[in-house]
C-alpha cells in the first residue's frame, strides 16, 4: 500500500499529533505524517516532530501572507491531506480553495453542538447528559463541515472541566485514526 502524505497542524500539546504518528507506524494505516505546521514556536507538539525526524515549520501568523508559506511547504512535501489537531487559527477560504484537497479537524464536542471555543465550560453550564468528539471535514464555515466520525460518553454528575477533557481526549485518540481510515477506504 502506498501511503498518502499528511500534514498535521498544531498549536499546543500535540497529543493528537503523537497519536497519528503512532498510528502511521502500522503499515496498513493509509497515511504517513511527513510535515508538521505550528503557529506557536513553543508548542510542545513540535517535540514529537523532532523526535520522529518529521520536518516541521513554524509560521508567523502576524505576517499577512503566512498561509502562502504554508501552501508552498505543503506543495513541496506533496501533501494529500491536512489534519487540524488543536490548531488555533482559522483556515481561510483562500487556503481551502488553493489546497483543493482534504482538510479535516478534530473538535471536542458532538457537533453541531458547541462549535467554537470553550466547549467544556459551555457543556457543563448547560448540564448536558453526554458529550464527546467529532472528526469532520473542514469547509468555509467554522466547525461546520460534514462529520466523519463521532464518539460519545455519558457525563458523570461529578465531572468537572478537567475530567471532561480527559475523557474527551481519550475518545479523540480513537476517533482521529478511525476517520482517516474511513476517508481512504472509500476514496
Ligand atoms: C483537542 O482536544 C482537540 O479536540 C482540540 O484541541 C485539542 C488539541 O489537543 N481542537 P492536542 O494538542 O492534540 O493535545
Amino acid at each position: 500500500m502506498v501511503k498518502k502524505n499528511a500534514c498535521v497542524f498544531i498549536s499546543g500539546y500535540g497529543s493528537n499529533l503523537k497519536n497519528l504518528i503512532k498510528s502511521s507506524r502500522d503499515v496498513t494505516f493509509p497515511i504517513k505524517v511527513n510535515l508538521v505546521i505550528s503557529d506557536n514556536k513553543d508548542a510542545k507538539g513540535i517535540l514529537y516532530a523532532k523526535k520522529n525526524s518529521i520536518p516541521f515549520f513554524i509560521v508567523n501568523t502576524k505576517k499577512r501572507n503566512y498561509e502562502s508559506h504554508i501552501l508552498s511547504k505543503i506543495k513541496k512535501y506533496k501533501i494529500s491531506i491536512v489534519c487540524l489537531a488543536g490548531y488555533m487559527k482559522i483556515i481561510s477560504k483562500i487556503f481551502i480553495r488553493k489546497f483543493g484537497k482534504t482538510i479535516i479537524n478534530i473538535h471536542p464536542s458532538l457537533l453541531p453542538k458547541y462549535k467554537g471555543l470553550n466547549t467544556y465550560e459551555r457543556i457543563l453550564r448547560n448540564k448536558e447528559k453526554k458529550t464527546g468528539c467529532t472528526v469532520h471535514y473542514v469547509n468555509e464555515k467554522l466547525d461546520n463541515g460534514k462529520s466523519i466520525v463521532q464518539k460519545f460518553f455519558f457525563i458523570d454528575k461529578r465531572d468537572q472541566k478537567k475530567n471532561l477533557k480527559i475523557k474527551t481526549q481519550i475518545l479523540e485518540k480513537k476517533a482521529f485514526p478511525e476517520a482517516i481510515i474511513k476517508i481512504f477506504r472509500y476514496s
